[in-house]
């Protein structure tokens, strides 16, 4: 007997269904008595019907254990069963700073008015994200708060029901500490690379040092957990490696190393690679320390010295990649998403959302495409590798 059964799901989870688990679903049906019939999706008004060979309780119990599974396994599931469930959100391609290995020389145009995500099509898009499982948004550059709406989009996007923070160079933190409390960021990352007010002009080509570590004393005095990007480069800040540790000492501050990283445009070479090892074999040398290990999903191995307020961590992209269990997706400024930091494709979701588009099926598809690791773009001996071969947006365009 034949009974057609009509099943009302969450719009979510047709896509992840029809897309990636409809194979396995199927062939585990067989057993429960019942298969998928048919799908239909139309943008917030999703249905499924199942058909069941023969009515019995065993089958109609499997297939709501099927779909309380799927709900909370997540829906972004990559094909190397990576969830993804945490979204970084350019808000613009500009910058007040103009840091040599983020940005190309040439070329610094940026993204006009109409290109960029306008606040509502921001907070439009997330809560597509949201409704895929999305539950940490970060949201990125160029440098934040150099949008002209950053307040409005901060305020828009604190209402839904994810962990919001940023990572900022921090200039501007001072006009924005209301904005930041009220929408209950608790956590920023600040770029900072060194602790020297002339080699910060130097890397940055502007002032500002001063106003950095005024802004991260300001945020400390909220009670606000800061992390500092210090992206190690040799020949430009290493010696200030144990500098930086000596800080973690004295504040509650958590300093993370990063390993140069070849982008477009930013004279990235193997050579100013300061690696996790050199780092920790210059740490070493002044201090003991206590290995943390890595957060599930993060990129920083954390460290700590004994009796200090803060801690140290080394993300080690090129050294010893972290892309295991990687659970990122970014939006540019200008709208496209990219499943990886090192992509070379990108999907155009705001042009697809801008003509009235269900941008589910795009954002499905760019995690199911995702490579294992480094966007497929290398990997190894990164000694090898010519930065100019590789196909990607400068950092400045990316977000970080
Ligand atoms: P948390 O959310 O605190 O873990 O921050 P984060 O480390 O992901 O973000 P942040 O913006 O502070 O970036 C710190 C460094 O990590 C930068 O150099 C980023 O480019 C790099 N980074 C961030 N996300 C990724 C990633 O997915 N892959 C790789 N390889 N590097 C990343
Ligand atoms: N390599 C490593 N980290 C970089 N960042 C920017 N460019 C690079 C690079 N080439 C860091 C910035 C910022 C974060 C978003 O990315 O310092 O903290
Ligand atoms: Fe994820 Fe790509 Fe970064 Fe690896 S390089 S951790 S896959 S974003």
């Amino acid at each position: 007997m034949h009974t057609v059964l009509p099943f009302e799901v969450y719009p979510q989870h047709i896509w992840f269904v029809f897309d990636y688990r409809l194979p396995s679903l199927e062939t585990r049906c067989e057993n429960s008595l019942f298969r998928a019939k048919k799908f239909h999706s139309q943008k917030f008004n999703t249905r499924a019907e199942f058909e069941f060979y023969e009515t019995n309780t065993l089958g109609y119990q499997t297939l709501l254990h099927h779909f309380y599974e799927l709900r909370h396994l997540g829906l972004l599931y990559d094909t190397f069963k990576r969830n993804h469930d945490y979204l970084r959100i350019s808000l613009t391609d500009n910058c007040n700073l103009r840091c040599f290995y983020c940005m190309p020389e040439e070329d610094i145009s940026c993204a006009t008015r109409e290109q960029l995500m306008s606040p509502d099509e921001i907070l439009n898009i997330a809560k597509q994200f949201v409704a895929l499982g999305v539950n940490k948004i970060r949201l990125t550059g160029g440098e934040p708060l150099v949008r002209k709406e950053a307040a409005e989009i901060i305020a828009k996007l604190s209402a839904l029901p994810v962990t919001l923070t940023m990572t900022t160079n921090g200039l501007r933190l001072h006009e924005f500490v209301p904005q930041i409390l009220e929408a209950g960021m608790r956590s920023l990352n600040i770029s900072l690379d060194t602790l020297n007010a002339d080699t910060f002009t130097l890397i940055t080509r502007r002032q500002g040092f001063e106003t950095v570590l005024n802004n991260i004393e300001l945020l400390l005095s909220h009670g606000i957990h800061v992390k500092v990007n210090m992206v190690v480069m040799r020949g430009i800040n290493e010696q200030e490696i144990n500098d930086f540790v000596r800080w973690t000492v004295d504040k509650p501050v958590h300093v993370r190393f990063i390993e140069f990283m070849p982008f477009s445009g930013n004279k990235w070479q193997g050579e100013k690679v300061v690696t996790s090892h050199e780092i920790l074999e210059h740490i070493e040398k002044e201090f003991s320390f206590i290995s943390l290990g890595k957060e599930p999903n993060g990129t920083a191995r954390k460290y700590f010295v004994p009796g200090s307020l803060g801690t140290f961590a080394i993300i080690s992209t090129m050294s010893h990649p972290f892309c295991e269990d990687c659970n990122r997706m970014r939006l540019t400024a200008d709208g496209k998403m990219k499943n990886c930091l090192f992509s070379n494709g990108e999907t155009d979701i705001l042009a697809a959302f801008r003509r009235n588009e269900d941008i589910v099926p795009l954002i499905v598809q760019s995690v199911l495409n995702k490579k294992e690791k480094l966007g497929g773009q290398f990997g190894g001996d990164f000694g090898e590798l010519n930065a100019e071969e590789l196909h990607n947006r400068s950092m400045i365009k990316i977000g970080g």
